[in-house]
């Protein structure tokens, strides 16, 4: 699918939809992904084997596990939410193993996505809603200048409050800007 210079992003196998399945349990994934309350399993295993049967579901949703080059290890999950390809554009979600974080690969994992969306996809735009809270994911966003179009005030509930969401927002050229710069140089190893 996309290559990195520390992972791969690829298609989901009927194989991998315990470590999904997982995934979607985490307290984390729980805590900065998804504002509603956690789909049924039956509902999430449906729509995983849909996505490993074919690039696109119906539903235009698209998964693809994060594994890492050396060894082939799963260490995350990337997701294109709702991708609308009348308009070419869709929302990014991210996740990785507590394990695997603080590693240049979540960022190379993240690139590879927007790579993937610009690149393979065609894609005009795309959109990652971040939890003001979720300062980890802001500083990446930060970190390949990806830049914030909306604060959403008191979008989510969380922790007995309410709490900003914000729409970082890419469009092509800025990806093709992004391409010029000595980090994405970096990370594709020219
Ligand atoms: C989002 C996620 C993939 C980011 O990966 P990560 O490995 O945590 O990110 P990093 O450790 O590379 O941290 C990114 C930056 O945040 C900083 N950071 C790390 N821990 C932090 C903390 N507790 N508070 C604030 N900043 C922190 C890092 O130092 C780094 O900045 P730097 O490059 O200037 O050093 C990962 O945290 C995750 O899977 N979280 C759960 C799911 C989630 O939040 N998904 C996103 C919703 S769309």
């Amino acid at each position: 699918m996309r290559t990195g210079k520390f992972v791969l992003l690829r298609k989901p196998e009927e194989t991998d939809l315990d470590f999904l399945l997982a995934a979607f349990q985490d307290t984390d994934y729980r805590r900065f992904i998804g504002g509603d309350p956690l789909e049924r399993e039956k509902r999430l295993r449906d729509q995983i084997l849909r996505a490993a049967q074919g690039l696109f579901s119906y539903d235009a949703n698209l998964y693809a596990i994060v594994c890492r080059l050396k060894d082939g290890r799963r260490v995350g999950c990337i997701f294109f939410n709702k991708i609308s390809w009348r308009n070419r554009n869709a929302t990014l979600d991210v996740f990785f193993l507590k394990e695997e974080r603080a590693t240049m690969a979540v960022i190379d994992a993240y690139l590879a996505a927007i790579e993937y969306a610009f690149l393979d996809l065609g894609l005009h735009k795309v959109i990652g809603y971040v939890y003001a809270f979720n300062e980890r994911l802001v500083k990446i966003h930060k970190k390949l200048g990806i830049p914030i179009e909306q604060r959403l005030i008191e979008h989510v509930y969380r922790d007995g409050r309410y709490h900003d969401v914000l729409a970082f927002g890419m469009l092509e050229p800025e990806f093709r800007d992004l391409m010029k710069k000595p980090f994405y140089k970096f990370l594709r190893g020219e």
